[in-house]
């Protein structure tokens, strides 16, 4: 069902608190896809760079990362197509360095659309998900305009609505002014506890502000954080588990949106 979804969709994973299951939901949703025979790419916009060693990838002193992609000095810049390494999983990566951290402060003039120029350039890809820093800074925003889609990641906890309010904002202002496209089209519950009375009722509320965009929850289980350890997808540490259930599940509604759209 995944694999007649159209070609060269551009999906950031969003949300600027830290410990939502943004990289876990980029791997994992990049796994789903690529079983779906879609031709992915992942690109690795944090200075923790959790997406790119969660998935076994090093970057050795002699390889470029996005760093170089991005770096604000044009003669050190290197394209994101050579930048991009395979992963076990029937995916690429485009991986990120703790350099990276020194962008967040500003990426020079025009720096906010150097992404979304790079991945004009390096078509072939059917799916490209952005994992996104804890942030509102500049590669966050650079992800945004490079985007076609958000997926915003909302774990149960003190003040996510507030969360998604700003991110709503930035969105807005990103919309305004370097990507009209773009917006908050998925909204995903991560780490969601059924037995907690906080989770159930950070649910409603989510569902009840994002009716069409709500993607539903992935459970909180211990295997998830298992796969992490393991540096593999969660559907190859427990093939019939919740959780992967969970993430196949989301995969094939985001498909199911994106082929209504076309
Ligand atoms: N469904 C889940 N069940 C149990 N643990 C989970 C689940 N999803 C994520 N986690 C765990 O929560 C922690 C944070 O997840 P993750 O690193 O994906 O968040 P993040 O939003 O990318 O964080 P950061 O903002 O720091 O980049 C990890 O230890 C991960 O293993
Ligand atoms: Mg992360």
């Amino acid at each position: 069902m995944l694999a007649c979804m159209t070609a060269g969709r551009t999906l950031a994973v969003a949300m600027q608190k830290g410990g939502v299951g943004k990289t876990t939901t980029t791997i994992n949703l990049a796994y789903e896809f690529a079983c779906a025979a879609l031709s992915v790419l992942v690109v690795d916009l944090d200075q923790q760079a959790h997406a790119t060693s969660g998935l076994g990838i090093t970057v050795s002193g002699d390889d470029a990362s996005m760093y170089e992609v991005l770096h604000v000095e044009r003669s050190e810049r290197v394209p994101l197509r050579e930048v991009i390494k395979k992963t076990a999983f029937g995916f690429d990566i485009a991986p990120a360095t703790l350099a990276l951290r020194s962008l967040d402060a500003g990426l020079g003039p025009g720096g906010q659309a150097r992404l979304a120029r790079q991945l004009e350039q390096t078509d072939g890809y059917d799916v490209v998900l952005i994992d996104c820093p804890p942030a509102l800074g500049e590669l966050t925003i650079t992800a945004l305009a490079a985007a076609d889609d958000v997926i915003a990641a909302v774990t149960p906890g003190d003040f996510e609505l507030d969360a998604m309010r700003k991110l709503g904002n930035a969105v807005l202002d990103v919309q305004e002014s370097l990507n009209q496209r773009v917006d908050i089209r998925h909204v995903l519950i991560t780490r969601y506890d059924g037995r907690n009375m906080l989770d159930k009722n950070v649910r409603e509320r989510i569902r009840a502000d994002w009716p069409d965009e709500y993607l539903g929850e992935i459970r909180l289980r211990v295997r998830v954080g298992e796969a992490i350890a393991r540096q593999i997808p969660v559907a190859m540490h427990d093939p019939a588990g919740d959780a992967t259930t969970d993430y196949r599940r989301v995969a094939a509604t985001i498909a199911e949106r994106i082929r209504a759209r076309v």
